[in-house]
């Protein structure tokens, strides 16, 4: 009976293994649009699909991002300047495209670009700061889809959202796993919404790999730029030394986290984007596949017990 199991096992991840493999073809008549190619992911995405041969359209946030970029690429990848929360930009964007892809519409969009600051407990944070994050995070997604949505029709072309694995559990406060849940939900609604025409979206949900969205220089600094605004009644409750504490969480535990192999990312995405038959969600890293996700499937009493048996408390716990 075991041994029933076991081929049967076998022969459905072989099936899966040669179906999964086939790719698109003709991929230099292909346009790809990206976004938050400055850095991390993004950047390495476009560099990668270039040398695949795809016709990369790489959005930078900033004048260096294009010019480095632009600097070891080859003459079919164009960048283009965008910030996902200026609707203008957004705008501007959209009609660079519609020139350059012509007829043949847009084969993909991989919306990347994402910030992970400011983060921290929630009484920390003021709505303006959930908002400025919202903006980039998820706003940016959809408006970045809805601009370029006609052009991905025309070619049955492919949306691709970079979620995270915080888009299934959340473990700390701030608006990152907000705007991630919100990121899972519009990837959901638009692929069912998609399927009559022919548009494929898929969801990439990394785990923890080293960028500057895991910094913990940048993430320790705003931490203490939002201890100085707090008023001294919350600093009372959490005590004077929970900062300390956070800083050595964070060398301690958070630095040893991230992956540093961004390719295992840029493979999904690069799948997603060229296989025949993609994958409708992805879950690149071993802390995604083997904790963070089955941890989102489980009861929430043992998630909260799981999630809750390390954390800092503030110095005013009742427990
Ligand atoms: N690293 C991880 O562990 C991890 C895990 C799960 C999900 N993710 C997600 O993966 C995506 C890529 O992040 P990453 O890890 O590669 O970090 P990253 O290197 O910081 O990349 C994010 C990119 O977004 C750009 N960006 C920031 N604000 C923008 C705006 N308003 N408009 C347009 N672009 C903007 C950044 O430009 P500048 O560099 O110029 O600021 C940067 O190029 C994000 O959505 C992130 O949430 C990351």
């Amino acid at each position: 009976m075991f041994l029933y199991i076991l081929c049967l096992a076998a022969l459905y991840f072989l099936y899966r293994w040669y179906r999964e493999s086939k790719t698109v073809p003709n991929k230099s008549d292909k346009y790809v649009y990206i976004t938050g190619c400055d850095s991390g992911f993004g950047n390495l995405l476009a560099r990668h699909l270039d040398k695949r041969g795809f016709c990369v359209i790489a959005a930078c946030f900033t004048e260096k991002g294009e010019e480095d970029l632009q600097k070891g690429s080859s003459n079919r990848l164009a960048t283009v300047h965008l910030d996902v929360t200026k609707t203008e930009s957004v705008r501007k964007a959209a009609d660079f495209l519609k020139n350059k892809v012509g007829g043949k519409g847009l084969w993909g969009v991989v919306n990347n670009a994402g910030v992970s600051i400011p983060s921290g407990p929630c009484d920390w944070l003021s709505i303006e700061d959930y908002k400025s994050m919202l903006d980039v995070n998820l706003h940016g997604v959809i408006a970045v889809t809805l601009s370029v949505l006609p052009l991905i029709k025309k070619a049955k072309g492919r949306v691709v959202n970079v979620a995270s694995v915080f888009g299934r559990i959340s473990p700390f406060g701030g608006p990152y796993c907000v705007s991630k849940y919100g990121v899972e939900a519009f990837n959901d609604s638009l692929r069912r919404n998609m399927v009559p025409f022919g548009v494929k979206v898929l969801c990439i949900e990394p785990g923890f790999f080293r960028t500057s969205v895991t910094d913990i220089d940048i993430l320790r600094d705003c931490a203490k730029k939002l201890w100085t605004k707090l008023p001294q009644e919350i600093k009372d409750e959490y005590g004077s030394n929970y900062l300390d504490k956070v800083e050595t969480m964070l060398k301690e535990k958070f630095m040893k986290m991230p992956d540093g192999d961004l390719m295992k990312v840029v493979s999904c995405m690069e799948h997603a984007l060229s296989a025949v038959h993609p994958r409708t969600r992805y879950s690149p890293g071993w802390d995604a596949k083997f904790f963070w996700i089955p941890l989102s499937y489980m009861p929430t009493c043992i998630a909260d017990y799981l999630l809750l048996k390390d954390a800092i408390f503030p110095e005013k716990s009742v427990i």
